[in-house]
């Protein structure tokens, strides 16, 4: 099957991040009851995300909770199906201490290599098993390795899922150690970043949360607040991923790995 990278040309770029501004304007307006929305009212231009994908991981999104907790920080958590159904106490305790979660699929495959009914079932199947855990339906779908093709899309807005992509991205499921995660943040973060990192990969998760409190020290540093995936967006997607084209053999077989 054809790649279809979502990449969109400089302009539209811009495009997506003005909508991005204003979704982010809307989200705050309308959610005032939200204490993380209720503080990025007083500065929208300045907000970032944080994503934690392919979790939970018993042993790490203990820590990056523990962190997100001691700085008052809200991210949203992209977990695999599969492992909110083998912790889903890790599952209620992303929702209790007020994250988002969303849907990264049952198993980490990639989307584009499977048809569009394996795709709304795998995807049904991630939203069951995180509303089993803790309650919630996700609303955002992120594909694993970000890649998808338009039926892939037809098939995750069918039921009902936005789609959240990123624009900074930190290449933490691939470090070797925490400091390099902290310049890619330094150096690309912008006012509405969506920034990727994991919490749920064995080999590097543990430099994502050596880097995290030193990410989190600089943004505060630079003016920047911190809040979940505007709640009220109701467009197709959010953000674009950095990784371009067809990722290569070797990256498919690393991220596929965990
Ligand atoms: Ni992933």
């Amino acid at each position: 099957m054809r790649w279809f990278p979502i990449t969109l040309p400089a302009p539209r770029r811009w495009l997506s991040a003005l909508c991005l501004v204003c979704v982010v304007g809307a989200a705050s307006l309308g959610a005032s009851c939200h204490p993380m929305r209720a503080e990025a009212e007083t500065a929208p231009s300045k907000v970032v995300y944080l994503t934690f994908d392919d979790g939970p991981n018993p042993l790490w999104t203990p820590y990056v909770l523990d962190i997100l907790r001691r700085e008052h920080v809200q991210a949203t958590f992209f977990v695999l199906g599969f492992r909110a159904q083998k912790y889903p106490w890790l599952v209620r305790r992303i929702h209790r201490e007020g994250h988002e979660i969303g849907n990264h699929g049952y198993y980490h495959t990639y989307i584009v290599d499977q048809n569009q009914r394996w795709v709304e079932a795998q995807v049904r199947r991630a939203d069951a098993a995180i509303e089993a855990a803790c309650g919630v339906r996700p609303m955002y779908f992120r594909p694993p390795g970000g890649i998808l093709n338009p039926n892939n899309v037809r098939a995750v807005r069918k039921l009902g899922h936005p789609i959240a992509m990123w624009t900074v991205d930190t290449n933490d499921w691939r470090a070797t150690k925490a400091q390099p995660i902290v310049r890619v943040v330094e150096r690309d973060t912008r006012p509405g970043s969506i920034i990727l990192m994991h919490d749920g990969i064995d080999t590097s998760s543990r430099y994502t949360v050596q880097a995290l409190p030193q990410v989190i020290h600089y943004l505060k540093q630079h003016g920047y607040t911190f809040a979940i995936l505007p709640e009220h967006y109701r467009g197709t997607r959010l953000g674009v991923p950095t990784a371009q084209g067809r990722p290569t053999q070797a990256k498919r077989a690393a991220h596929s790995a965990h």
